[in-house]
């Protein structure tokens, strides 16, 4: 872990880092960077750079944490959904009493350091007068992955199962909360996130955009997770690309598990369909098979023998001709996780050995 000032005066934009309590340490900790909220809970001393919030008489009323909803995100949320991370908690005498509170907001990637050793946070590394934690919290619950837990832990299962310097591709990143998963699944990998991150034509009916800072934000504690940025109007440029950045040439480039969570239309699905299973020696996977109807049909007819798979690739651009055999030939199995409200789909057969936990 490093020492709790490097990490935040390396904070990226839209960080939030947070001071509870009171200590003489926080006087050490510097100014923050740009674009870097620091919030202070205190009931006396205030730090020059960070916004003061009063410190609650009863720190465990359900109200505790509006002052930090209304200075971090404008509004105090109706619902208990998770709506921002904290980034670096630190913490000083009387500031343990809101950790319990606070614990949900923390980035699982984020750091906690303290004045003094915390229970229940497992074993600390001392670092410069400060007692330094990571979040207690499983692998794969990751608030801004936009899954069900369920779906998070088939992920991070599967992930966990790459051998050591092996590659995960991900179609579709967004606001890296699926690469997260990955990453903490795995850190003996390659997370290789391919995404425009820009705003979109309507050719994809159910596109979202994310603003790129987001991504980086969310995915700075790992360092072995690697954006790729692609133009939307260019997917057969990926594999190039991917190739480009694990520094291979496009030959002998690998994909350990692939996962399909970007363009939604059926156009696009199928397109990704074409493009990357030819390079992918284990898992294929991707999101949304049931709810997402154009998904759904691209799969199956990737992946089932119809007369409109073969009615499909003969209107295909000639530029996906090359791996028409590859995919006709293709195993025909998918399977999704089990679980009625789930809706990743996986090919079995491309990585039996993945499937052992299934
Ligand atoms: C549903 S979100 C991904 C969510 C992410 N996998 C997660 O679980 O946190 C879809 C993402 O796909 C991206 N996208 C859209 N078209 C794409 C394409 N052709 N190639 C790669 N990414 C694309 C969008 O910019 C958006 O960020």
């Amino acid at each position: 872990m490093r020492e709790p000032r490097a990490v935040f005066t390396n904070l990226r934009p839209g960080s939030v880092a947070l001071m509870v309590g009171d200590s003489d340490l926080f006087g050490t900790i510097g100014v923050p960077p740009a674009d870097v909220s620091l919030f202070h809970y205190t009931s006396k001393k205030v730090h020059s750079s960070a916004t003061h919030l009063t410190f609650p008489a009863d720190a465990t009323a359900p109200d505790t944490l509006h002052p930090l909803f209304e200075a971090a995100v404008g509004v105090v949320p109706k619902t208990s959904a998770i709506h921002f991370q904290i980034d670096l908690l630190l913490v000083g005498s009387g500031g343990d009493q809101l950790l319990p509170l606070l614990i949900p907001y923390l980035h699982p990637g984020a750091q906690i350091a303290s004045e003094m050793a915390l229970a229940d946070l497992g074993n600390a590394e001392c670092l410069n007068g400060w007692f330094v934690y990571r979040p207690m919290r499983e692998k794969w619950d990751v608030p801004f992955a936009k899954m069900s837990a369920e779906e998070k832990k088939w992920i991070a299962q599967n992930v966990a199962n790459i051998p050591a310097r092996g590659s995960y591709l991900e179609i579709g990143s967004y606001k890296g909360g699926s690469a997260v998963v990955a990453a903490l699944a795995n850190s003996n990998i390659t997370i290789f996130c391919l995404d425009p991150w820009a705003a979109y034509s309507d050719k994809d009916r159910t596109a979202i955009s994310a603003d790129y800072t987001v991504f980086l934000r969310h995915t700075q504690f790992f360092p072995n997770i690697v954006p790729i940025r692609i133009d939307i109007e260019k997917p057969e440029e990926g594999p190039q690309l991917v190739a480009k950045s694990m520094g291979v040439p496009l030959e002998e480039m690998t994909i350990d598990m692939l996962f399909i969570d970007g363009d939604h239309s059926l156009k696009g699905v199928f397109t990704d369909l074409c493009i990357y299973p030819p390079y992918t020696s284990g898992l294929i996977s991707g999101h949304d098979y049931k709810h997402i109807a154009e998904v759904r049909k691209a799969v199956d007819m990737f992946y089932t023998d119809s007369k409109f798979k073969r009615a499909f690739m003969a209107l295909c651009p000639l530029r996906l001709w090359h791996t028409r055999l590859q995919s006709i030939f293709r195993p025909t199995h998918v399977a999704l996780v089990a679980e009625k409200r789930n809706s990743i789909w996986y090919l079995y057969g491309a990585a039996a050995d993945n499937q052992g936990n299934q």
